[in-house]
């Protein structure tokens, strides 16, 4: 038996529950590892509550790292001992777990397991959103919405390596300080300021190539009063709720504009986009031109208090729990 938590029947935080599990062995095609650290996601949330539903009860969780423990029949690219990181939907808040071999990827020696945790899914998601959703370049101005959260770090780094003016929303000044600190050049109290008259302002009325919008409800439409004509809305996430259905007019009222909702699932569906995807954030993270910030680290346990951080927006950067 091992430490997971589950849930029996959606809710709140206190729907998680801390309890022992069996873990079965591999069966063909996967692999069983021992958990170093598991991955909080707002996707978590999402669906703890229900709002993405899963056959009940399950596992909570989307990303981990961890060692191999046994293989199953037919890995040939795996065995014993090998460091792994992954992102596989559900299973994640466990000390040990079974998952297909084919969406785990061996971590390079530079990276620890925590740093893993705290990036395989977030990081691989940044590496997507500016590399394929919207090819960001030098010179480009991007806003990115809740700038200080796990994803919010990330892109700011990341869109300021490949030269990009980086604007983020934050919901508190201590937030803002440490955007900046993470590859922004300007950051707005969103709590407080009229976010669109202000990225006017910053960007003298020429506003931006794209927004990248994981808060939703909150946001929307006022992001797309920030794009410049012929310019992206990439909607990927609703933590502050889903948007509502709107008229695709409106994209042309504001300027002709694309608009998407991306997820990770799809960008890395096949075996070869999640290996590129994997190589090109080890490769920004191994350089030192992407940091990853654990900024929480929780015992597993401590999964409900995860949440309540989470969703009271008191966390910054990546947060782990420790098995
Ligand atoms: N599509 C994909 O492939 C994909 C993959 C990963 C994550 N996501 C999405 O990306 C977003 C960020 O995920 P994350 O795990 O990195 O979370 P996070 O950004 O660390 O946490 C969410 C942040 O959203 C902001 N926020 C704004 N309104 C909120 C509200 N009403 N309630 C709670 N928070 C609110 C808060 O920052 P402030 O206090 O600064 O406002 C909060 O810290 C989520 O929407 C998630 O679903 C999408």
């Amino acid at each position: 038996m091992v430490a997971a938590v589950r849930v029996h029947k959606p809710g709140g935080p206190e729907a998680l529950t801390f309890e022992d599990i069996e873990v079965p062995a591999p069966g063909p095609g996967q692999i069983r590892i021992k958990q170093h650290a598991s991955g909080l996601n707002y996707i978590d949330t999402y669906i703890r509550t229900g709002a993405y539903p899963a056959p009940l009860p399950f596992v909570v969780g989307n990303e981990g790292a961890g060692e191999v423990t046994a293989v199953g029949s037919g890995v040939t690219d795996f065995k014993v001992g090998d460091r792994v990181g992954y992102v596989v939907t559900l299973g994640g808040y466990s000390a040990e777990r079974v998952l297909p071999a084919d969406r785990a990827v061996k971590l390079p020696d530079n990276i620890s397991f925590e740093q893993a945790a705290g990036m395989m899914l977030k990081g691989m998601t940044v590496e997507y959103l500016v590399q394929r959703t919207f090819k960001l370049q030098k010179g480009h101005t991007a806003l990115v919405h809740a700038a200080a959260g796990g994803i919010g770090l990330l892109i700011g780094q990341w869109a300021n390596h490949i030269g990009a003016t980086v604007i983020g929303t934050v919901g508190s000044k201590e937030k803002a300080e440490l955007a900046r600190a993470n590859g922004y050049h300007h950051t707005i109290l969103y709590r407080d300021e009229n976010f669109v008259d202000r990225v006017k302002e910053i960007t003298k009325g020429e506003m931006c190539e794209v927004v990248y919008d994981g808060v939703g409800k909150d946001t929307f439409p006022a992001s797309l009063d920030c794009i410049k004509p012929l310019g992206m809305f990439v909607s990927f996430g609703s933590a502050s709720g889903p948007i509502d259905a709107f008229n695709i007019g409106i994209l042309q009222t504001k300027g002709s504009l694309f608009a998407t909702r991306p997820t990770l699932n799809t960008y890395n569906a096949k075996r070869d986009a999640l290996v590129k995807s994997a190589a090109d954030l080890f490769k920004v993270v191994g350089s030192g031109a992407v940091k990853i910030p654990i900024n929480q680290k929780y015992a597993l346990k401590d999964a409900q208090k995860a949440h309540r951080d989470l969703e009271g927006r008191k966390t910054t950067g990546s947060s782990i729990l420790l098995p």
